[in-house]
C-alpha cells in the first residue's frame, strides 16, 4: 500500500519537475547555475564547468540537479547542501564524487543514470531522503550514514545492501524491483513508518537482527528472513509470496493491526512462539506446503477476522479467547478437525457474523452464518449449510485476494514510474541525512 502511495507521489512530483527542468535546459544550461552559492529553488548543471562555478562553496543553498551529457562529475569542496541534490538522466555519467559533503538537508536522489557504476559520498552523515532509482549499472552500495528519514532503492542492479550499519532508525525503508539483489542486512533498531521489500530477485536473504519494532512490515519475494530481536509490529505485518521454507520470529509479541501470511508456496514451518495478540485480522492462506500450524498457541486475541485456508491438518489456537470479526477456516486436509473452532464459536468468542469451518472430508465440514438472536442454535450440520458456507467463503476470499493484487500492481507501477518518468522532486519527502558511497 505504502509502495503505491510513494510511487504516486513520485509520479506527481516528477511530472512538474520534468516540466521545469526541460524548460531550463532548453533556455541555456550554464545560465541556470548562478555564480553565487545560493542557487535557488532549482538549478540544473549540464557540464562540469557549471559545477565548477559552485564547487568552491562550503554551503550551497538550493536544489541542484545534474543532468545531461557529462562523463564524470564532481563537487569537490562543498560540505553542505541546504536543499537537495539530484543526479538525473545523465546518461553518460559513469562516476560521481562529492566526498566533502557531510549533510544534505533535503533529498539525495540518483535516478535514471544508465551507466553509473560508482558514486562516492565519502563523508555524508545526514540526509533527508536517499533515493536510488533505475541505476542499471551500479553493483554495490555502501554508506556511513548516521541519519536518514527515508531510504528508497528501486530498479537497481545492486546485489547487496548492507551499508547502513551506522543508521539506527528511519521512517521508511523501501527496497523493490532490484532483480539481482541477494542480501539485505541492516542494524536498524526502529522503523517508524514502513519497512517494505518486494519484487526483487527471489533469492534475497534479509537480516534485520537489531530491529526492535517497526510500524509496518511487508515482505514479498524474500528467500530468508531473520529478525532476531523484533518484539512489536505496531500496525501491519505481511509476508506475501515469498520463497522461504521457514519463517521464525519467535521474539515477536504483538502485531497491532493485520497479520498476513499468504501465498508462500515453499513454506513448511512457521514459528511465532511468543505472539500473544493480533490487533487486526489474521490471514494465513494459500501457503501450499504448510501442513502444520501449531505455533499460534499463545495468541489470545484477534482484533479482526480469522481467515485460514490451506492444506494444514493442525491449526492450534488453544489460547484464543476472542475474535472480533468472523472466522473462515478452510482446510483441504481430510483429518483437520473443526471441533475446537466450533467450540469457540458456541462460547461466543467469535463475534463476527461469519463462521465457516471446512475440511477436506466432505462429511465433517461445517459452516453457518450466525444470526444475531439465535447464537445458541448455531450448531449447523454439514450438508444443509454447505452452500451457505461456500457463498460466505467466496466473498471472504475475494477481499483478501484484492489486497494481494493491489500490492502487486503497485509495484509494477513503481517500476514503470521509475523507468518512464524522470526528475522526481524527492524533497517532497522531507528532510534527511545520509552518507552514500556506491562503487563497482
Ligand atoms: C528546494 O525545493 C523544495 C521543494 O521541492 C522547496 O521547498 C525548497 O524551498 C527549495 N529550496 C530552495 C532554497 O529554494
Ligand atoms: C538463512 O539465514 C540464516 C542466518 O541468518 C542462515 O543460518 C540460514 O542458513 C539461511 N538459510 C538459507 C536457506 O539461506
Ligand atoms: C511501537 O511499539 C513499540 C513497542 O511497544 C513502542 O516502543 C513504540 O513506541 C511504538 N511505535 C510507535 C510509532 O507507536
Ligand atoms: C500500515 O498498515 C496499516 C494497516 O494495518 C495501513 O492502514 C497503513 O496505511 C500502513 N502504513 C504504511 C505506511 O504502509
Ligand atoms: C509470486 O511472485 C512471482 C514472481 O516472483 C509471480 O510470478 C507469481 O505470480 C506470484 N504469485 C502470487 C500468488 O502472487
Ligand atoms: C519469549 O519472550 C520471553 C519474555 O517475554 C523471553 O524471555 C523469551 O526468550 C522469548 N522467547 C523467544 C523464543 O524469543
Ligand atoms: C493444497 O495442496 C495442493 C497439492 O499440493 C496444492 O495444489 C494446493 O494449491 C494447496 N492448497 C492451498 C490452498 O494451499
Ligand atoms: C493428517 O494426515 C497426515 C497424512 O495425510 C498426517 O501427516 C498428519 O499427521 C495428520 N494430522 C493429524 C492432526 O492427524
Ligand atoms: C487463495 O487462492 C485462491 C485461489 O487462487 C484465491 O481465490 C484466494 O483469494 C487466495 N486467498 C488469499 C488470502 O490470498
Ligand atoms: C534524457 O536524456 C536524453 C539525452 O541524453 C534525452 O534525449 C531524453 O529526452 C532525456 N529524458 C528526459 C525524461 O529528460
Amino acid at each position: 500500500m505504502q509502495l503505491s502511495k510513494l510511487s504516486l507521489a513520485l509520479l506527481a512530483a516528477t511530472a512538474t519537475a520534468a516540466d521545469s527542468s526541460s524548460a531550463s535546459a532548453t533556455s541555456s544550461s550554464s545560465a541556470s547555475i548562478p555564480s553565487g552559492c545560493s542557487i535557488g529553488a532549482s538549478a540544473t548543471a549540464t557540464a562540469q564547468s557549471d559545477l565548477d562555478k559552485i564547487s568552491g562553496c562550503k554551503t550551497i543553498v538550493g536544489n541542484l540537479t545534474i543532468s545531461g551529457v557529462l562523463g564524470s562529475a564532481a563537487l569537490a569542496s562543498v560540505e553542505k547542501i541546504d536543499g537537495s541534490l539530484r543526479l538525473f538522466n545523465a546518461t553518460d555519467l559513469s562516476t560521481f564524487a562529492a566526498d566533502a559533503i557531510t549533510e544534505i538537508t533535503g533529498a539525495l536522489e540518483l535516478q535514471s543514470l544508465t551507466v553509473l557504476t560508482s558514486a562516492s559520498f565519502g563523508s555524508l552523515e545526514k540526509v533527508g531522503t536517499i533515493s536510488l532509482i533505475t541505476l542499471p549499472a551500479i553493483s554495490t552500495f555502501a554508506t556511513n550514514l548516521k541519519s536518514a528519514n527515508n531510504i528508497i532503492i528501486s530498479d537497481t542492479s545492486l546485489e547487496s545492501i548492507d551499508g547502513f550499519s551506522a543508521l539506527k532508525s528511519v521512517d521508511s525503508f523501501n527496497i523493490n524491483n532490484n532483480k539481482y539483489l541477494t542480501s539485505v542486512k541492516s542494524d536498524l533498531a526502529t522503523v517508524s513508518n514502513a519497512l517494505q521489500l518486494g519484487f526483487n530477485g527471489r533469492d534475497t536473504a534479509l537480516s534485520f537482527d537489531n530491529l526492535l519494532w517497526a510500524n509496518n512490515i511487508t515482505l514479498s519475494s524474500v528467500a530468508n528472513v531473520s529478525f532476531a530481536k523484533l518484539q512489536a509490529v505496531n500496525q501491519s505485518l505481511g509476508f506475501i509470496n515469498n520463497s522461504f521454507t521457514d519463517l521464525s520470529v519467535d521474539t515477536l509479541q504483538t502485531v497491532g493491526q493485520s497479520f498476513t501470511i499468504t501465498s508462500n508456496d515453499d513454506l513448511v514451518e512457521v514459528s511465532f512462539a511468543n505472539l500473544t495478540s493480533i490487533g487486526g485480522g489474521f490471514v494465513i492462506a494459500n501457503n501450499t506446503n504448510l501442513q502444520t500450524i501449531d505455533t499460534f498457541s499463545k495468541v489470545s486475541t484477534i482484533g479482526g477476522a480469522l481467515n485460514a485456508v490451506g492444506n494444514f491438518s493442525t491449526l492450534d489456537l488453544s489460547s484464543l479467547k476472542s475474535v472480533r470479526g468472523g472466522a473462515d477456516v478452510e482446510s483441504f486436509a481430510a483429518n483437520f478437525s473443526c471441533d475446537a473452532l466450533k467450540k469457540l464459536q458456541s462460547k461466543g468468542a467469535i463475534q463476527g457474523d461469519k463462521f465457516v469451518c471446512k475440511n477436506g472430508a466432505v462429511s465433517s465440514s461445517s459452516s453457518s452464518i450466525k444470526s444475531t438472536s439465535s447464537a445458541s442454535g448455531s450448531k449447523s450440520s454439514s450438508s444443509a449449510t454447505s452452500s451457505v458456507g461456500r457463498g460466505v467463503s467466496a466473498s471472504g476470499s475475494d477481499s483478501s485476494s484484492s489486497s494481494t493484487a493491489s500490492i502487486k500492481s503497485s509495484s509494477s507501477k513503481s517500476k514503470g514510474a521509475a523507468a518512464a518518468f524522470v526528475v522526481p522532486q524527492l524533497s517532497v519527502f522531507g528532510l534527511l541525512t545520509a552518507v552514500l558511497s556506491a562503487m563497482l
